[in-house]
């Protein structure tokens, strides 16, 4: 049994208000349920962040000025669409070496046999763990680094915690390192809204593995329909929520014992996803010490992909 988790769901579920840290969404159910949710019209995110690689990846290329780079990607899921720009970065003759770093040890066997089986000439070297740690590891490496964080995972922080991490990226990088984020723009909000709220209910399945997370690693016995899936997006924030909401009051105990208390309506937060504008971004990466913000979006900037460089 993994204790961090066990330590961490005990602390968010006897906190008030209750939360559940978003980085257990992703087990094996949780990792199926997101690739369906990358495929859904709703979820515009993957779609767009998918275009924009295909319409930069050459100013990019042009961008990397170097011999031979390595190219770390942290939290890179399954890699369905760095494929695509390692494929065009390859075919304009950049030499790389690819570094996933994810958590989920599962989704980067997948990503390593999807980036193998397409581009078998690539080294790759998978490194599972928490990329706060795994990244810093990682820095004291010689070759030039292009860094990736794509899929608007930045938006899973608070932007105080988003300006601290790409500060902690920044300290960890050399002058000609870049960085390459992937971020969600504001925009209208019904948009934003619909995305986290998706028709054939793959969303609210995925926010409520946790809890067939929690029966399954911690022996607890939660049962899922007597909680509901909550999102709500706040467009003055930015700020896209998500919650499970209890439908009546009940007790939900461990299999060692250790019992959770819910009042009927009472909430848990699960995730938070932030939307920012380019104005935003380009604030944020001089904050944390960039001298240059590139971005590159789609035609109506719904997303954007945006390059933090020093030289
Ligand atoms: C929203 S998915 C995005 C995946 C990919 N970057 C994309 O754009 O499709 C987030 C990924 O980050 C990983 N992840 C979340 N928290 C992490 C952490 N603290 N350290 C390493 N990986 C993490 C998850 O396992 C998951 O694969």
């Amino acid at each position: 049994m993994n204790k961090t988790f066990e330590q961490d769901i005990k602390k968010g579920l006897s906190s008030s208000p209750k939360y559940i840290p978003s980085q257990y969404f992703y087990d094996e159910t949780g990792d199926q349920l997101f690739q369906q949710i990358m495929k859904l019209e709703e979820y515009y995110l993957p779609r767009i962040e998918l275009e924009i690689i295909g319409s930069c990846s050459h100013e990019i290329f042009q961008a990397l000025a170097f011999d031979a780079i390595d190219i770390i990607e942290l939290g890179a899921g399954d890699g369905s669409k760095t494929l695509k720009l390692l494929k065009n970065l390859k075919s304009k003759g950049l030499n790389f070496r690819y570094i996933p770093l994810d958590i989920s040890s599962n989704v980067l066997e997948i990503n390593q046999s999807a980036i193998q089986n397409h581009l078998p000439d690539v080294d790759i070297l998978p490194i599972a763990g928490d990329y706060m740690k795994t990244f810093s590891e990682l820095s004291r490496q010689k070759n030039p680094k292009l860094v990736m964080f794509l899929g608007s995972n930045l938006g899973n922080f608070t932007p105080d915690k988003a300006l601290g991490f790409i500060k902690h990226l920044y300290q960890h990088m050399n002058g000609s390192d870049a960085l390459l984020m992937g971020i969600d723009l504001k925009k209208n909000p019904q948009m934003i809204a619909a995305a986290y709220n998706d028709s054939q209910q793959i969303t609210r399945m995925f926010n409520l593995n946790l809890l067939g997370r929690i029966n399954r690693e911690l022996g607890a016995d939660f049962k899922l329909n007597r909680f509901d899936h909550y999102p709500f997006y706040d467009p003055i924030k930015g700020s896209a929520f998500s919650y499970l909401v209890s439908l009546e009051t009940q007790k939900v105990k461990l299999a060692d014992g250790t019992c959770f208390y819910f009042e009927k309506n009472e909430l848990i937060h699960t995730e938070v996803s932030y939307k920012y504008s380019l104005k935003e971004i380009e604030k944020m990466g001089m904050k944390a010490g960039f001298l240059k913000v590139r971005h590159f979006t789609d035609p109506q900037e719904y997303f954007t992909l945006s390059l933090f460089q020093n030289e």
